[in-house]
């Protein structure tokens, strides 16, 4: 009883003094060992009280060394010192690539298997890149197809790009044809924030310039594309209208069920539009220095938002911006 007392009384912060106190207590010739020794001295009518106080005197040894190692342990980690290295470490979590830098990771590299390289512009672009190199002049009505934010308003100089294309401009102006080339980037519209639609998104662009390239060229990169990126190549060209293209075309996906039993898309089936092209319009060709009658060639573009949310079934276009990383984790991969 007199043990228990100074067990319970006992406190250390040195891992000698804890190591003494355990020797005493638990060693092989320590105090416990020799009352079990003792046991069977013990007369028969006092064996289950002494029994009982021996094991009380164990456990709360015991119990003692191993509170005070620990707090010693965490007085130490808190300077900085760490005991024990082999205890399990502590779980980190890793991070993952954002959506939209995966699904454009994707459509480079399926564009750089058929001879795409990747060009870059500014964000920040004047009017000639944006619009007037682009068959767009000044006062042109499709100038309103794309709300544009102006950072220069007198005159409406320099602006946010709205698409692209201005990367494409830059890369006709620098290099001479044969020209394979997608433009992934930024782009800003001033439109009213939506499930469907963000003042802010990503596009990549394409272009290919080369001597007789013509529609069907056009038709066969596109069939190509969807094939690889979606699984499926069931596509349909609807006659649309861009100033920079001519003839233009709106691509359609036919986003259907595959078989009777695949119910993953429950919504948004039929018919989707996911991209625009067409055939680059000559005034571009001569406004970048190309002349027409050597050269032709096609142009696309599309929005990685919506392509992102036809592949993983999201179904509100904000999501890519609140950075929830409940949202974020659901996309593992780090490539
Ligand atoms: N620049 C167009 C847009 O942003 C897309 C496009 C690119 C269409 C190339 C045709 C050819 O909407």
């Amino acid at each position: 009883k007199k043990y228990i007392v100074e067990v319970e009384n006992f406190k250390s912060d040195s891992t000698e003094e804890i190591e003494k106190f355990r020797i005493k207590f638990l060693g092989k010739k320590g105090i416990l060992n020799g009352f079990f020794a003792e046991f069977k001295n013990v007369p028969n009518e006092q064996k289950k009280a002494f029994g009982q106080t021996i094991n009380e005197l164990k456990n709360a040894a015991q119990e003692k060394v191993a509170a005070l190692k620990q707090d010693l342990e965490s007085k130490l980690e808190e300077r900085g010192v760490y005991g024990d290295l082999t205890r399990p470490g502590e779980k980190l979590s890793i991070g993952s690539r954002h959506p939209i830098s995966l699904v454009k990771n994707q459509i480079i590299e399926i564009f750089s298997n058929i001879g795409f390289n990747v060009s870059e512009g500014p964000e920040i672009e004047d009017d000639w890149h944006n619009f007037s190199a682009l068959n767009l002049p000044e006062y042109h009505p499709a100038r309103d197809m794309q709300d544009t934010f102006f950072i220069q308003t007198n005159p409406e100089e320099i602006l946010l790009r709205t698409h692209t294309s201005s990367v494409q401009v830059r890369y006709m102006e620098d290099q001479k044809p044969p020209i394979r080339t997608i433009s992934p980037g930024r782009v800003f519209r001033n439109e009213a924030i939506s499930a469907r639609s963000h003042c802010i998104f990503h596009q990549v662009e394409g272009l290919y310039i080369d001597k007789d390239v013509s529609f069907a060229d056009l038709k066969q990169t596109l069939l190509y594309f969807t094939k690889q990126l979606f699984g499926k190549s069931k596509i349909r060209l609807r006659p649309s209208y861009f100033p920079f293209t001519e003839p233009s075309a709106e691509v359609d996906i036919y986003w259907g069920l595959e078989t009777e039993t695949d119910y993953r898309i429950t919504k948004g089936t039929g018919w989707l539009e996911i991209m625009g092209c067409g055939m680059v319009d000559p005034n571009v060709l001569r406004n970048c220095n190309i002349d027409p009658q050597e050269y032709s060639g096609f142009a696309f573009g599309m929005g990685i938002e919506r392509i992102a949310m036809l592949l993983h079934q999201i179904d509100d276009i904000r999501l890519f911006y609140e950075n929830d990383v409940r949202f974020l984790k659901q996309f593992k991969s780090v490539l």
